[in-house]
Parts: structure tokens; C-alpha cells; sequence
């Protein structure tokens, strides 16, 4: 078998290169290691910048997404017992729309899907000759050996995937930190404490009040690494983030049984380059950053925009100068965003190492922003994405 692109990773990386590419007439196999219910089971952000939302318009796959999605105009930042609006609207023109990355993975499943378009699941892949003129995909399913002749291999398979791990050791640069502390979150049929997201700075620790819709709340709160989820009952996890919240939205907080509860370490990293012969990176293949500043998945579109114009260029003008320069352009926004996310982190947890000076630099930074259109203004352009 034969095609133009191999697409490692059905994630939401994967699969929105495999639309823009399906768009073009490219043709392209994507292949993931997992079951479909098992990246659908999993729950990630869900704020997106209209840079994302628009990528998603242009290839037709927001229909749900503008039916369903909430359009934000700002969110808080509640610290020292009071609240900072950060009218992201008003500062810089734009908006985010809160919609779910498992619901983006499923409208572009299902995009493929009536397109025709083939997914392979439970695949165990193998990506090779990627370093010459002829990359060859093996995998194994179902007990069997296949090979796939391709063009171009992108590797949309995570930080675990085998894409980046299958580079030769060397090749690449990484460049990591990794947190002390991890976020406790629960997914919860509640409706949310309040219409916009709150990002609680506290001396107990950090904590986020987010939503999937009007009926469905997604909340975490700053864990050590050590614990585990089942230290977690549902009466603990209410009873910490109540602590934690502003007196009112406290006094607000609906509860009920959580339907999804997990711990996420949070970890800054970044592999450069993104691409080596003909392999690229794309997404969490790349680059990690921690979830306080909402930017995985924007990433991931961005990414998947560089390259997927890289190969259109290829194939369409036969011009390979934009694949080129992939990489660079990528990272290029990449580390804006990690920036954003360090700080963001930085800013809002509590890091105990940092003693008493740290928690006031932090104070004096929150009030900072609160008193200034400036600072808030630089916090809303990286909230809602810088251009690309
Ligand atoms: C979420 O809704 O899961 C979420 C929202 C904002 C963040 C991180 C996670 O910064």
C-alpha cells in the first residue's frame, strides 16, 4: 500500500491534519495505537482561541462546535479574597470559545468518517526510512504485519508516541520542567459556579473553575504529585476546592457525583527541531505545556496549520520551501506559548519552596495586573492566542 502522508495519532492533532489534508485531495491514512471509545474517554481542555475556532471553520468542522460552544468574554482571577475581571473582549477585540476537546475529536471523527476516509485503530506502528526519500510506515493489527510507502510521516501521537522516540537519539534537543505539584480535576453534571472560567490563586493552592456547557462543570485543584485519585473522594475534592474559591462563588458551588476524576502532572517541554527528513512533529509529539494558560490544544491547530500549508504547497506549487521552514515557524509560536504557560503557572500555584517571599512577589504581581490596563492587556493577547 501506498499513500502522499502517514498520520500517526487519531488524537485531535491527527485528525484535524488528516481534514485539512482530506480538503486538498491529499491522501492520507491515519493509524493510532488506541481504540476509538479510549481517545474518546479521554478528557482534556477545553478553551479554544478563534485562531482554532476559525482553522476548524475553514475545514469544515464547527457546526456543533458554533451550536454548542460558548463564546467567553473574559474570565476572573480571584486572589487574597478578591476577584480581577480580565475582559479579554474589551482588551483585545477577541473571544475563546469553551467546547470541549473530546467533542472536537468526535465532530472530526465523524467528518472522516462520512468523507469515507480511513482510521486505523489498535495499530502498533513503526515509522522508518524517514531520514531518506522513502518513509515506509510497518504496524502491526490484529496479529498481522502491513507496510504503508508514504511520502511524509507526521507524528500526532502525544508525548508517549513513537514518532518522536523513533528519531535517533541526538537529532533532537529537549528542553523540559517538570512541576512539583499536579491538578486534581473532576468532570461533574453540575452547573458551573459561575458564567465565566475563575482562576483561584490561595494560599491552599491553586484552583480552576471550568466548564464543558451550562450543565457540566470541570474544576481542579492544586495536588501534591504524591497522592492518588482514590485519596480523592468527591466529598474531599468539594470540600478543598470550596476552601479555595472566593467567599461567594463558595457559597454558589453546586455539588454532585463527579463522572470523571483524574491527576495530571503538569510539565513544560519542547523538542526542536519539529521535523527530521521527512518525518514531522506536531502537537504533544513536540511540545508540552502545563494547563494553566488553556494552550495544548491551540498549539496542536497551530501546528497542524504550519504543516498542513507546508504540504499543500508541496503537492499543489511542488515547492517544498514552506515544509522547510515547518519547524521554525512552529516553534516559533511555540515558545511564546510555553512562555505564557510558565508564567501563568508561576503566578497562580503555590510553589512552598519559594517561602514567604515567593507567595508576596506573587501577590504583588496579581495586584499589579489588577490595577493595570497594560499588564492585563498582555495577559489577554496571550490568553486568546497570538497570531499566526
Ligand atoms: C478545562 O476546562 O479543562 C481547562 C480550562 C482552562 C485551563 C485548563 C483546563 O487553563
Amino acid at each position: 500500500m501506498r499513500v502522499q502522508v502517514v498520520i500517526i495519532g487519531a488524537g485531535p492533532a491527527g485528525l484535524l491534519l488528516g481534514q485539512c489534508l482530506l480538503r486538498e485531495g491529499i491522501d492520507a491514512v491515519v493509524l493510532e495505537s488506541r481504540t476509538r471509545e479510549h481517545v474518546l474517554g479521554r478528557i482534556r481542555a477545553g478553551v479554544l482561541e478563534s485562531g482554532t475556532v476559525a482553522l476548524l471553520e475553514r475545514v469544515g468542522v464547527a457546526e456543533r462546535l458554533h451550536a454548542e460552544g460558548l463564546v467567553h468574554e473574559g474570565f476572573d482571577i480571584a486572589f487574597a479574597g478578591g476577584r480581577t475581571r480580565i475582559d479579554l473582549a474589551g482588551l483585545t477585540g477577541k473571544t475563546v470559545t469553551v467546547y470541549g476537546q473530546t467533542e472536537i475529536t468526535r465532530d472530526l471523527m465523524d467528518a472522516r468518517a462520512a468523507a469515507g476516509a480511513k482510521t486505523l485503530y489498535e495499530a502498533q506502528v513503526l515509522p522508518e526510512g524517514f531520514e531518506g526519500s522513502k518513509p515506509t510506515v510497518r504496524f502491526v493489527k490484529d496479529g498481522k504485519n502491513h507496510s504503508i510507502e508514504c511520502d511524509f510521516i507526521a507524528g500526532c501521537d502525544g508525548f508517549h508516541g513513537i514518532s518522536r522516540a523513533s528519531v535517533p537519539a541526538g537529532a533532537l534537543r529537549t528542553c523540559e520542567r517538570v512541576y512539583p505539584f499536579g491538578w486534581m480535576g473532576v468532570l461533574a453534571d453540575t452547573p458551573p459556579v459561575s458564567e465565566e472560567l475563575i482562576y483561584v490563586s490561595h494560599e491552599r493552592g491553586f484552583a480552576l473553575c471550568s466548564q464543558r456547557s451550562r450543565t457540566r462543570s470541570r474544576y481542579y485543584v492544586q495536588c501534591p504529585l504524591s497522592e492518588q485519585v482514590d485519596e480523592w473522594p468527591d466529598e474531599r475534592f468539594w470540600a478543598e476546592l470550596r476552601r479555595r474559591l472566593p467567599e461567594d462563588a463558595a457559597a454558589g458551588l453546586a455539588t454532585g457525583a463527579s463522572i470523571e476524576k483524574s491527576i495530571a502532572p503538569l510539565r513544560s517541554f519542547v523538542a526542536e527541531p519539529l521535523s527530521f527528513g521527512r518525518l514531522f512533529l506536531a502537537g504533544d509529539a513536540g511540545h508540552i505545556v502545563p494547563p494553566t494558560g488553556a494552550k495544548g490544544l491551540n498549539l496542536a491547530a497551530s501546528d497542524v496549520h504550519y504543516l498542513a500549508e507546508g504540504l499543500i504547497s508541496f503537492y499543489k506549487e511542488k515547492s517544498s520551501s514552506e515544509l522547510e521552514c515547518y519547524s521554525q515557524k512552529a516553534l516559533a509560536r511555540v515558545w511564546k506559548a510555553e512562555r505564557f504557560s510558565w508564567w501563568m503557572t508561576k503566578l497562580l500555584h503555590r510553589f512552598p519552596e519559594e517561602g514567604d517571599f515567593g507567595r508576596r512577589m506573587q501577590l504583588a504581581e496579581l495586584e499589579y495586573i489588577s490595577g493595570s490596563r497594560a499588564a492585563q492587556t498582555a495577559l489577554a493577547e496571550n490568553y486568546v492566542g497570538l497570531p499566526y
